[in-house]
């Protein structure tokens, strides 16, 4: 079945500190952004993809691939659920209210072909939806705001939110709308279903889905995709 993308790449990547923004960094030989964009454009079943940008943004028309027929743009807003929800708008008149849409963040430049897969085929007869995770491996600490621990959180039954966040069109749409009435401050596509009192199924996934937060992101970026390309 065919699914529609929403890539939010509106962030302006405090946290990376970087004179540019994190999604048009150098990472093996293209920029994060592409590598983020590829698997969705190398399948099949991909209808189209919104990348959401920055208003102010100048380089995505510099990027290779922004002539691409698959991909269209929109303007994002300040929160990221604002720029998820204005690549929905954008999708409104083209995708069914039942189609899947997927959200993937612009700065995940390692999801692989093979999670994608699992993804859709785990998911397309769901009536949820869901997203990829990754089981925590550390053992969690709650600390005071002084660095002392307050209490040790088992790490059992917990999992990571990654992207792609798989929902049908007008399931998330409502979500996302839903939760922006609310003032809920949702950071994930799934935390906004999830308000609605639904379950988002969870689909095992690649630790090295990684997102590009902070400047040590990048070399382990770089490490997962050139190994993958030996
Ligand atoms: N994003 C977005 N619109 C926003 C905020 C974030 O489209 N208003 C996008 C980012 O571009 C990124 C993804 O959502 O692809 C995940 O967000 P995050 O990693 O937090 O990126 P930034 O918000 O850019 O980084 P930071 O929080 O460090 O400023
Ligand atoms: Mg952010």
């Amino acid at each position: 079945k065919r699914f529609w993308v929403v890539v939010p790449a509106a962030g302006s990547a405090r946290r990376m500190g970087a004179a540019v923004p994190k999604q048009y960094l150098p990472l093996a030989g293209r920029t994060v952004i592409e590598w983020s964009l590829a698997p969705f454009l190398a399948h099949a079943r991909t209808v189209a993809i919104v990348v959401v940008l920055a208003e102010q943004d100048q380089r995505w028309p510099q990027i290779a691939i922004a002539g691409d027929a698959k991909i269209a743009t929109a303007i994002g807003g300040a929160e990221r659920m604002d720029s998820v929800l204005a690549g929905l708008r954008a999708l409104q008149d083209r995708a069914a209210p039942d189609d899947w849409v997927l959200v993937h963040d612009a700065a995940r430049p390692c999801l692989s072909a093979g999670d994608l897969d699992r993804l859709l085929n785990e998911l397309s007869n769901d009536d949820v939806g869901g997203l990829l995770a990754a089981p925590v491996v550390d053992t969690l600490k709650r600390a005071d705001d002084g660095g002392r621990v307050l209490q040790t959180v088992p790490r059992e039954k917990l999992w990571r939110a990654l992207t792609p966040q798989m929902f049908r069109r007008d399931l998330l749409q409502r979500a996302l709308q839903s939760a922006q009435a609310k003032g809920l401050a949702v950071t994930d596509e799934a935390q906004a279903i999830e308000a609605l009192g639904l379950q988002p199924k969870l689909v095992a996934g690649d630790s090295d889905n990684v997102k590009i937060t902070l400047p040590e992101d990048l070399p382990r970026a770089e490490r997962i995709l050139i190994s993958r390309s030996a």
